[in-house]
């Protein structure tokens, strides 16, 4: 490797986030509202997407400048077809923790061959544990029922330990009870539920500060009930803040992206299902790595881009949201381009 790069907060490239398609057999109110996404929404062509061969000679490339650590997503990253193959390409590196964020849906039938592709373990995204607000919350026929299942055969097949991503909406899925049903069905078992606060990303969701439940409160409404306590992250730069029940029935975590940022330590890079490199979550506008991809950059070029994008990298931008309390800026990218 060609040694660690920092950018202009000294903060190190080590993370990278690869959204693969930005289909979504949900319709999640906050990230793909059906209104916006409807059956006329055009959805990006086939041949804007990056291939496998070009996803996989960007990770590499990224594997010179420190990456160690990839993440698939989406959109719903199950709906790209022969996602394993993709997994099976990344793997060729032993040392690469290559992990998934899936709604789960699709689990049940992929985590056998996603195992043996090489994938290490699943996020799944999972809002409410009541089939009636997680109907609500994910707008789609597909019955919770069916992502139990997939967390179960996630787990099973040796992808866990798994982790549940809920997002937490005030008026929807953050009163009290609601939080500790979902704590309480997946307490002693080694799932970790880890509650996010809701974030203002986009421009579809129509966000505001009203709606976020602040994660000290998550944690004491749980803690009320089933005694917590905090546990150090288990590396440095860690989203989640961990939380263990006193009683050994496992851990949640709780993501405060609102009230406590965590741009300090952010060391991710994400890449578009069309080849776009954004440095933020909250980027308003990507580099198109594509362009150069097809026309014949060699790998030392590639590595030039992506070393100066990161050593010229200055966002910070739910900490600069978070002085601000609203909205900082107005063309965010979509969370089903980027993947959260
Ligand atoms: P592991 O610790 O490796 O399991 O990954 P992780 O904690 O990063 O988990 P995941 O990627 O599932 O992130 C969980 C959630 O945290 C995402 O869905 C986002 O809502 C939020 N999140 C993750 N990364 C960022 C980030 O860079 N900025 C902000 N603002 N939020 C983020
Ligand atoms: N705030 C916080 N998290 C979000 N996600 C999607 N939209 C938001 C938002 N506005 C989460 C999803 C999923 C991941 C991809 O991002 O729940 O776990
Ligand atoms: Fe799909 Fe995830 Fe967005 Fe929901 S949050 S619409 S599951 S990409
Ligand atoms: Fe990183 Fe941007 Fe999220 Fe801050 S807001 S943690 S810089 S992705």
């Amino acid at each position: 490797p060609s040694g660690v790069v920092r950018d202009t907060l000294e903060r190190p490239l080590h993370d990278l986030r690869i959204s693969v398609t930005d289909r979504c057999n949900f319709r999640c109110v906050y990230c793909m509202p059906r209104e916006k996404f409807g059956a006329d929404h055009s959805y990006l062509p086939r041949s804007d997407l990056l291939t496998f061969d070009e996803i996989a000679r960007v990770a590499r490339v990224g594997g010179r400048l420190g990456i160690r650590k990839i993440r698939l997503t989406g959109g719903e990253p199950l709906l790209r077809a022969g996602i394993a193959d993709l997994i099976a390409e990344l793997r060729i590196n032993p040392d690469l923790d290559i992990a998934m964020t899936t709604n789960g849906a699709l689990l049940g039938a992929h985590a056998v061959s996603l195992k043996a592709a090489g994938l290490d373990r699943v996020t799944v995204s999972l809002d409410s544990i009541n089939p009636v607000v997680f109907e609500q919350m994910s707008d789609t026929r597909i019955p919770l029922s069916r992502v139990l299942a997939g967390i179960a055969a996630a787990a099973e097949a040796g992808l866990g330990p798994v982790k549940l991503n809920a997002v937490v909406r005030r008026e929807i899925n953050g009163g009290h009870d609601h939080l500790l049903a979902l704590a309480d069905h997946f307490r002693g078992t080694d799932t970790t539920v880890r509650f996010i606060e809701y974030m203002d990303v986009g421009t579809t969701n129509g966000w505001n500060l009203g709606e976020v439940v602040p994660a000290r409160i998550i944690v004491d409404t749980i803690s009320a009930v089933f005694p917590l306590a905090l546990v150090p992250p288990r590396y440095p730069g860690e989203v989640a803040a961990r939380y263990r029940y006193r009683d050994g029935m496992g851990e949640i975590g709780v993501i405060s992206s609102v009230t406590n940022p965590f741009c300090r330590s952010c060391t991710r890079a994400r890449l578009s299902a069309d080849g776009q490199v954004h440095t933020c979550l909250f980027s308003s506008g990507g580099f198109d790595l594509r362009s150069h991809l097809r026309s014949g950059a060699s790998d030392l070029e590639l590595e030039a881009i992506l070393r100066r994008l990161w050593l010229g990298r200055k966002d910070r931008y739910s900490e600069l949201r978070s002085a601000a309390t609203d909205s900082v800026t107005t063309n965010k990218i979509e969370m089903s381009y980027i993947g959260g």
